[in-house]
């Protein structure tokens, strides 16, 4: 079996991106790590792809000045260049054009710390918690040019306690976030999930029955 090859794309400390090299080290795992890419020279997650062996390179885009679209011709001839077939952006803070984004059509997944359509953007936690929910969560969803929207794969959701501070909610969220990028992967990566409208629908895949409910009574 071929393992689809695929880059991802960060900015910072990269758990995610770790979270994935770890995943795709089994040898039944659909997909291998190919490439590291960051558009930031000293991000965190370069050191620790490097260190597990893989590909990484930077395409800093300071480089490139206000020239976004060179900046992403850049990126996506390092892409191409490593034979990429799908992108997983990983704490990558860049927007991306619609140029960009159409090059990678159902190829391309994001990770974001909310439970999407709820608090798209920065600060999910900090919001979350002024909103005052219950649960809150992350979402993995196929990238489309509108930001933190396309359809989503996988999402996990996590109980928002009385007591939590944002670093409290962020570090129960970002546990989740480790196990559902490695699961959206694979479904991917297998083939299993297609696109209806905004809807993905996931074969052979079943959803558990039981409700998360807050508070306990
Ligand atoms: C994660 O919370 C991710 O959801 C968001 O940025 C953060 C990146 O963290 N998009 P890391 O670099 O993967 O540790």
């Amino acid at each position: 079996m071929s393992r689809t090859r695929v880059a991802v794309l960060i900015s910072g400390r990269g758990s995610n991106m770790a979270a994935l090299i770890e995943a795709a080290k089994r040898a039944d795992y659909p997909a291998e790590i190919a490439l590291v890419v960051s558009n930031v020279p000293d991000a965190g997650g370069l050191a620790t792809a490097s260190a597990a062996g893989i590909a990484t390179t930077t395409v800093d885009h300071r480089a490139f000045g206000k020239d976004r679209a060179a900046f992403e011709r850049a990126l996506q001839d390092v892409l191409v260049q490593h034979r990429i077939e799908l992108v997983c952006l990983a704490g990558f803070m860049r927007l991306l054009t619609p140029w960009f984004v159409a090059q990678w059509p159902q190829r391309m997944l994001n990770i974001h710390p909310a439970l999407l359509p709820s608090f798209k953007g920065l600060d999910t936690h900090r919001r979350a918690l002024e909103a005052g929910v219950k649960l809150h969560g992350a979402t993995v969803h196929f990238v489309v040019p509108e930001m933190d929207s396309g359809p989503i794969v996988a999402q996990g959701a996590v109980p928002v306690h009385d007591q939590d501070t944002e670093a409290a909610l962020a570090a129960r969220v970002l546990a989740v976030e480790h196990r559902i990028y490695p699961l959206a992967l694979r479904l991917v990566a297998e083939g299993r999930v297609s696109v209806a409208g905004n809807r993905c629908r996931i074969a052979k895949a079943a959803a558990p029955h039981t409700a998360l409910i807050v508070p306990l009574d």
